[in-house]
């Protein structure tokens, strides 16, 4: 049985979400000399009232990760198109890394886009979130070049999809 679960965060959880959101960052050095995307990781509050949080909680209550999953023309929707669903701001506490709760987020954001019917999910994120960009490998999301964005010049942000008709499990399987 797992050790924690993936369900929504409650409303006294979600200053801790934002908190931790921010500590994963900034434990990977995605976070200097950007005080804006600091303050909007925190505002877990915003993302619960404007997207769908999903947390990861032990056994104990610990609050162990956190993923925004955000529909097309929403709010904080920035590659995804109709049909998909879009992901944002997955993040593990630093603590609680390579126990498979990345994993877990990812896994309860493409179970909640076959529920909603959607075609594929989407993310994007930059070239340096390299433990990121395996999970997404091995759940099977392959790059989607075209949807590649730059908010500055030459900072890339990659785009990635996982087509939910094209493989039956979008599972990484058992370890
Ligand atoms: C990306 C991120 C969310 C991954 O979180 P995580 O909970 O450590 O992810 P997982 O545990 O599912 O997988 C990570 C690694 O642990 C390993 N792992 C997973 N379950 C495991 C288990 N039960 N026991 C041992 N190792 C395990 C995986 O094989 C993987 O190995 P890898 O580094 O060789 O790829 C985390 O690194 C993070 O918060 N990064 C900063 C923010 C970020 O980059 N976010 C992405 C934004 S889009």
């Amino acid at each position: 049985m797992s050790e924690f679960i993936v369900r929504a965060p409650r409303p006294e959880e979600l200053d801790a979400v934002g908190a931790l959101t921010v500590a994963a960052y900034r434990a990977d050095g995605f976070l200097e000399g950007d005080g804006e995307y600091e303050k909007e990781l925190a505002d877990a509050a915003r993302r619960a009232a404007e997207a769908e949080l999903l947390v990861a909680v032990s056994a104990g209550g610990d609050l162990l990760g956190s993923v925004t999953v955000v529909r097309p023309g929403t709010a904080y929707a920035e590659v995804s198109r109709e049909g998909e669903l879009e992901f944002r701001m997955l993040a593990t506490a630093p603590a609680a890394r390579g126990r498979g709760v990345g994993e877990a987020l990812i896994r309860a954001v493409v179970e909640r886009a076959r529920q909603l019917g959607a075609r594929q999910v989407v993310m994007s994120s930059p070239d340096a979130m390299k433990a990121a960009h395996r999970l997404y490998a091995r759940f099977g999301f392959t790059r989607l070049p075209e949807r590649d964005w730059e908010p500055v010049p030459s900072f890339w942000i990659r785009t990635f999809a996982l087509d939910l008709y094209a493989r039956s499990g979008a599972d990484p399987g058992t370890r």
